[in-house]
């Protein structure tokens, strides 16, 4: 099983078996509430009739089209209308099947964009640590958390890292942290060592998820963008959790005022019904790509699956649910009751963060002295004896329920995850 602990897992399987709107049934016939919205993708919530409506006509007017020098309406007329919710100079897009997949694709289109230019010694690549980019070479490389990396070699060469913002004066911030712009800094050191003229691409995710939450300060994202506009770098925002909705806008780019050259995206793309990611693209890199005669090939890169027929329509459905049902706004307008509920937890013992954004939010506790994580006897209780599914890595716990929370769904996560506090030492 994926980042599981196997041999604990098959002692004690946590196992679900249906899923409806805000709630899952677990196989023990118990209604859990879903604090999670899956794993970050189910916005829209679970089981929703229009999405399986759409995969089923699909699958009857057309199973499976190739796109390698083939095409099909959906994905064009989905891509069509996603742009609608990029940042202006962000029109292009290149379907994948996963957030993975996302990053790679966005990270060698990096590399053969500054080569369509001439400027093919543009090949370093610089992440961040706690960063988190999926699994695959590309995303693990730039990637910077140690227990995803240390399993696997020497990874790709030529990459860097800016320190993380996760920065002890900002705990307990609601919202975004005031402190820590200057950490973008890091990036004109690295200019001053290899060359902006070796450096191809930077890429953040503009909220980190999987490391907990871990919010950009006040600046940093305009700052990192002004630097890597200065230095003709590429910026990259990996929004494979924050797209569609997750902070009140349809994308991170869209709330922090930032627009970066690609966005990668999954998850909530097709609300997690059918894998499908994509990479946003800015015009301009696309752009470079069409110099070369009409019968070449612009870029040698694709996947079987990409712009998958069902996976479009499903992205088609999901599209239309988030605009009907304003979701995209949602976050936002439940932002601060969503901050109160989380931050009413402070005062809980052995607490030594809380943050949020939007519709999403971490608790962090203190590490043990002994073996054994806090925050997965956290997330266990919660499961078992508060019926909500909430998140952890390691220490912190992570919460980013569908966009069509309650507030007395609000109420009851944060009752579950309070109780379940103080139950554990
Ligand atoms: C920011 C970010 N990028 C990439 C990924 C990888 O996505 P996937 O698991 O679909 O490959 C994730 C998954 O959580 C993610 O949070």
């Amino acid at each position: 099983m994926p980042f599981t602990a196997n041999r604990q897992f098959k002692a004690e399987p946590r196992m679900l078996v249906g899923a409806r709107d805000m709630h899952y049934t677990s196989e023990d016939g118990r209604t859990i509430l879903d604090g999670t919205a899956g794993l970050w993708c189910v916005n829209a919530g679970h089981g929703r009739s229009t999405i399986t409506e759409a995969v089923r006509a699909q699958l009857e007017r057309m199973d499976f089209g190739p796109t390698f020098q083939m095409g099909h309406p959906g994905p064009f007329e989905l891509a069509e209308r996603l742009v609608k919710h990029t940042p202006d100079g962000i029109n292009k897009v290149f379907f994948t099947n996963s957030g993975s997949e996302s990053v790679d694709s966005a990270l060698k289109i990096a590399l053969a964009y500054h080569r369509a230019k001439g400027q093919g010694e543009r090949t370093r690549l610089i992440g961040r640590e706690k960063g988190y980019h999926g699994v695959g070479f590309g995303g693990i490389s730039v990637g910077g958390l140690v227990n995803n990396r240390r399993m696997f070699g020497t990874l790709l060469n030529g990459v860097d890292h800016l320190r993380h913002t996760l920065l002890p004066e900002n705990a307990f911030t609601q919202g975004i942290p005031e402190q820590g712009a200057e950490l973008a800094d890091d990036l004109e050191r690295m200019i001053a060592l290899h060359g902006a003229d070796t450096i191809a691409a930077v890429i953040v995710e503009p909220v980190a998820g999987s490391a907990g939450v871990i919010l950009p300060p006040v600046g940093y994202l305009q700052r990192l963008r002004e630097i890597t506009r200065r230095h003709g770098i590429l910026l990259i925002f990996d929004e494979v959790i924050t797209g569609f909705g997750r902070v009140g806008e349809p994308f991170a780019a869209n709330r922090f005022g930032v627009t970066p050259d690609m966005i990668t995206a999954a998850k909530g793309l097709t609300n997690g019904a059918v894998p499908m990611g994509a990479v946003f693209v800015a015009d301009f890199i696309h752009d470079a790509f069409m110099n070369g005669p009409d019968s070449a090939i612009e870029l040698f890169h694709g996947y079987t699956y990409s712009g998958h027929p069902v996976a479009a329509a499903a992205g088609l459905a999901t599209l239309d649910l988030y605009e009907r049902e304003g979701l995209f706004q949602r976050a936002l307008e439940l932002e601060e009751r969503w901050a109160e509920a989380l931050h009413s937890l402070s005062d809980l013992p052995h607490i030594k963060d809380i943050r949020n954004i939007g519709l999403v939010g971490a608790v962090e506790f203190e590490p043990r002295e002994t073996v054994g994580a806090r925050g997965y006897d956290v997330f266990h209780h919660c499961f078992w004896q508060g019926n909500t599914l909430v998140r952890c890595t390691g220490d912190t716990i992570a919460l980013s329920p569908p966009l069509i929370v309650s507030e007395s769904q609000i109420d009851e996560i944060i009752g579950a995850l309070k109780h379940a506090i103080k139950t554990v030492n």
